[in-house]
Order: structure tokens, then C-alpha cells, then sequence
């Protein structure tokens, strides 16, 4: 039985907003901090400062690099401004390593798995993070003695069971290219989008749980200490991703024989982002996601909305495929086929972000 959403730590009702706004989030927060995710060390950030290094014309879009400097640590984003007068609605998407040798999105900017020009062309800027200019996880060191953890510390001997880790580090860095985007004058700061795919799509939800500047979330088939329950899961379990991936906290490695114990489940992570909206895609052979497990989820994070007197995800009995579940704060929709991105499913995502902002976006 997944832990109580509304019930806090000592046993105490969460009943109306005030008390999940003062006492029931910041609980939660804590205990994802401490048991999944790890804590940024309190030394950043310090001083920030943005240069656009370069400018041009690509696919309709106007593009800019900007270098992002933390302290001396320096990484790019790329963003495609679309040709608007007004400010742009901008969704922040972090490249999956797989995705970064399959691109060239300076100059090219339509993918398959993210059309950054035609998103742009219906008015929508894009930035984008690859997210191994912050830490490239593909090495599995978990020693975190390389990008941004070089950085900032602690070093490897110093580390403490709840440090932060690779996914906490990447939301860390989506903070950053939030803290550029306000200051941006072609940029709606209303509507800020973040969006990733399978572990970027673990990164998007740890981000918008922390950061209540991105109005929308979009997590895509993100799958386990993503949008999907553990408690009654197929596929990825706190076994397998805590020893074959360095992307969450020590604390959280313990766990991996007694998963029964672990004291948060992904219903309360969904819900640190209530009532601003929210988008699962599941994709309908991703067993080891597991789709019907990231539903649940959904289901019962959708208690959060309610205390706002909205409604999280309404879905039927019966989901069909390439269906939109539109009609709650928490959209969704199950892709046909494996586990992917596709640009129908940005489709998706931005009739939902239409919907909801009634036409602001
Ligand atoms: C692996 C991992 C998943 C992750 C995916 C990815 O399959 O087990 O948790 O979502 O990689 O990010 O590509």
C-alpha cells in the first residue's frame, strides 16, 4: 500500500489548501529531497550572469545560444524565439544523450522527437539544456566527480547518503535557464514549460516539483522516480536504477531490497506540482515504464488538485491509444508503439497548454 498523500507525518489530515501550501508540500518536498532525489549543497547559487554568444536565423526561427555562467561553470542552451511580436509562451525540453547523436538542431531544428521549428511557427519558443553539459550520466561513475558536481561539491569522500544527485542536478540546471528566461523580453515568464523524455521526463517533474516558475510540466514516458507508482509496478524497480544508474540519491540505493519500505511513493512528487498543470504521456508497450502504473499515479495526485477545488486527470475505464485525456489539470494521453517522443505527441502537449491558459498561450 503506497504511503498517504493527505495524511502527514504524524498522522495529521490534510484537509484544505493552507495546510498542504504550509505544511503538507514542504513535508513532502523534504522526504523526496532526503529518500529519492539529494540535496543541492547550500552554496548555490551564487552569483549568475547570461551572454549571448551566438545569433542566426534558422528554420523560421530566430535562434540564440546563451551561455549560462554559475560561478564559473558555463553551459549553453539554445533557444528558438518564434517571429511574435508579443512575448512567447517557451517550453524548456532537456536533450536525452540518445537524441544528441541523432540531431543537429543549430541547424536543423525539426526532429522527430521534438519539432522545435513548427512548435515555434504556432508561437511557442523552445529552449533547449543537454543535460550532459551539467553531468553526462552515461558512465554510471557514481562517484560524481565530473560537470557540475566537480563544481560544486561535495567531493566524492565527502558525500553524504542524501547529496544530490544527477537528476537533481539537471532540475537544479533547469532552475538556471529559468532564472535567464524571465529575464528574456521575447519570453511569456507566465507560461514556462518544462519537458523531458524518459529520464529528462524524471528531471522535468523533480524540476517543476521545486520550481513553481514552470506553469506547465511534461513528463514523457519517464517510467520509475518518474511519473510511475513503484508500489505495484511492472518493469524498473528502486533495484535496477539504483545499480545501474547514478541518477538518484544514496539513500535511495538502500532501498533496493525493500522497496515495500521506501517511505514515498511518485503520487506525492506528481502532486508537488498541483494545481498548475500537468502532462503524463505513457507509451503503450513501455512495460518497463509501465503506463497503467504512471496512470495511478496521476489518479491519486489528482487528491491535490481537488483541495483547489480543480480536477486532475479524468480518464475512462478503458484508455484507448492516441487518445487525449484533456479535460483535469493532469492531461494524458498512451502513445501507440515504444518507448518514445514523437512530434504528435508535442501536439498533444500544446492543445492541453491552449486549453488551459485559454488562448495566453
Ligand atoms: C533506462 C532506464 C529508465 C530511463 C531510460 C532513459 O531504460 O532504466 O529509467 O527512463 O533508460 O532515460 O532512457
Amino acid at each position: 500500500m503506497e504511503p498517504k498523500l493527505m495524511t502527514s507525518l504524524s498522522g495529521e489530515p490534510i484537509t484544505n489548501t493552507d495546510l498542504w501550501e504550509k505544511f503538507r508540500r514542504e513535508e513532502l518536498l523534504e522526504l523526496l529531497t532526503h529518500y529519492a532525489y539529494g540535496r543541492c549543497p547550500d552554496n548555490i547559487p551564487v552569483n549568475l550572469s547570461f551572454e549571448t554568444v551566438e545569433e542566426k536565423e534558422v528554420g523560421g526561427t530566430d535562434y540564440k545560444r546563451i551561455a549560462i555562467n554559475c560561478d564559473g561553470y558555463v553551459f549553453p542552451i539554445r533557444l528558438f524565439l518564434p517571429k511574435t511580436e508579443e512575448p512567447a509562451p517557451c517550453v524548456l525540453y532537456f536533450m536525452h544523450y540518445l537524441q544528441e547523436s541523432e540531431s543537429d538542431i543549430d541547424n536543423e531544428p525539426n526532429c522527430l522527437f521534438i519539432p522545435i521549428a513548427d512548435l515555434c511557427a504556432k508561437g511557442v519558443a523552445v529552449a533547449v539544456l543537454y543535460y550532459t553539459d551539467i553531468y553526462p550520466d552515461h558512465r554510471n561513475l557514481r562517484t560524481y566527480d565530473i560537470g557540475l558536481f566537480a563544481h560544486y561539491g561535495p567531493t566524492p569522500d565527502k558525500r553524504k547518503p542524501s547529496d544530490w544527485a544527477a537528476v537533481s542536478a539537471w532540475a537544479w540546471a533547469a532552475s538556471r535557464v529559468a532564472d535567464y528566461l524571465v529575464t528574456d523580453p521575447r519570453i511569456d515568464a507566465n507560461n514556462l514549460a518544462v519537458a523531458g523524455h524518459s529520464r529528462g521526463g524524471k528531471a522535468a517533474l523533480w524540476a517543476g516539483a521545486n520550481d513553481t516558475r514552470f506553469s506547465l510540466i511534461i513528463s514523457n514516458s519517464s517510467g520509475c522516480m518518474g511519473a510511475a507508482m513503484l508500489r505495484g509496478k511492472t518493469g524498473e524497480h528502486i533495484d535496477f536504477i539504483s545499480t545501474h544508474t547514478d541518477w538518484l540519491c544514496q539513500k535511495q540505493w538502500t532501498y533496493a531490497d525493500n522497496e515495500e519500505m521506501f517511505p514515498v511513493d511518485q503520487h506525492m512528487l506528481l502532486a508537488l506540482i498541483a494545481p498548475r498543470l500537468l502532462y503524463v504521456q505513457s507509451s503503450a508497450l513501455d512495460d518497463w515504464a509501465d503506463p497503467a502504473s504512471e496512470r495511478r499515479a496521476c489518479v491519486l495526485a489528482s487528491e491535490a488538485y481537488e483541495l483547489y477545488g480543480k480536477k486532475g486527470v479524468v480518464l475512462p475505464e478503458d484508455v484507448q491509444p492516441d487518445t487525449p485525456y484533456h479535460e483535469g489539470c493532469i492531461g494524458y494521453h498512451m502513445s501507440v508503439g515504444e518507448h518514445k517522443i514523437r512530434a504528435c505527441d508535442w501536439e498533444m502537449f500544446l492543445q492541453f497548454w491552449k486549453k488551459h491558459t485559454e488562448g495566453n498561450v
